[in-house]
């Protein structure tokens, strides 16, 4: 049985369609003193896919309560997928008595899964922190679905270096078109500087992509120096729109035609699901 975490219902219940298989209820309350339970209900199988996202500490909490609460049901067999895996972006120890909380994460939710998969890890690298087998699945590709037919000499664009390879998957997925990269420094939590290729892209339709829209810093960055080389029209697509308070504004203030992200987290952004690529996996 397929078991939601709260903030990944339409993927979970995307998979079930797609694998048909039931999704059990999820129920969740919180006690007088802050404290989270989260239970399912009607699970009668011996194996669980328990699919989450971990943006927020609390969906964190959730997904190791519907981990336990699944065994307590009976679970021999528990798959845990993660649509967007919160902390992957801090992937090692920055400074001296910092932690890996890409690892810590990723210890905690193996010990109660057989198996993990996780969509577009931030490094790829991070499976290997899980205990259990994990395995990180690409579903970049999905990303080319809204795109409007004929674009203008199309280029695919990411904001930097690590992005390349989703905008190389996008554009084979879309079918047309080129591929390039910018170069980003990151100067803080929500400010980067972006340094531009010298890919004409004038007059041309510009697609770009990355694994992420957090604060938006790094897109509306992107869109900027775009703007200044008089480029087409601009969409933006993003596997995981996390799309941090006042990203969107940002984005649209730099004059994006679109933004489309997947169903890893519900978001109004989130345009196409995954859904068919976790079902490949199981
Ligand atoms: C970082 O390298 C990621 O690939 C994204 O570029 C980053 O997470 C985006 O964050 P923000 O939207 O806050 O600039």
């Amino acid at each position: 049985m397929i078991v939601s975490g709260s903030a990944v219902q339409s993927l979970a219940a995307e998979l079930a369609a797609e694998t048909g298989r039931p999704l059990a209820t999820v129920e969740a309350e919180r006690f007088p003193d802050g404290e989270l339970l989260a239970a399912v209900g009607g699970f009668d199988a011996d194996e669980a896919v328990v699919v989450a996202s971990t943006a927020t500490d609390g969906d964190h909490l959730e997904l190791l309560q519907l981990q336990d609460a699944v065994r307590e049901a009976g679970a021999e067999h528990v798959t845990t997928v993660l649509g967007y895996m919160g902390y992957a972006r801090q992937d090692q120890a920055f400074e001296p008595g910092h932690p890996v909380s890409a690892r810590a994460m990723a210890r905690a939710i193996g010990a109660a899964s057989d198996r993990v998969l996780v969509v577009n890890p931030h490094a790829p690298g991070v499976v290997d922190y899980f205990e259990p087998p994990a395995e990180a699945l690409d579903a970049a590709g999905v990303l080319a679905e809204p795109l409007p037919e004929g674009l203008a000499d199309p280029l695919f664009l990411a904001p930097d270096a690590n992005a390349r390879g989703i905008a190389g998957t996008v554009r084979d997925a879309y079918g047309d078109g080129a591929v390039d990269h910018f170069e980003k420094t990151r100067l803080s939590g929500d400010a980067v500087e972006i340094a531009p290729s010298d890919a004409a892209v004038e007059g041309r339709d510009v697609v770009v992509v990355d694994d992420i829209i957090a604060t938006g810093s790094t897109m509306s960055e992107a869109i900027a120096v775009l703007a200044e080389r008089g480029v087409g029209r601009v969409f933006v697509g993003c596997v995981h729109p996390v799309l941090a308070s006042g990203a969107r504004i940002r984005l649209a203030r730099a004059g994006v035609e679109a933004v489309y992200g997947t169903d890893t987290l519900d978001r109004a952004a989130s345009a196409v699901s995954v859904a068919p690529v976790i079902a490949d996996a199981l």
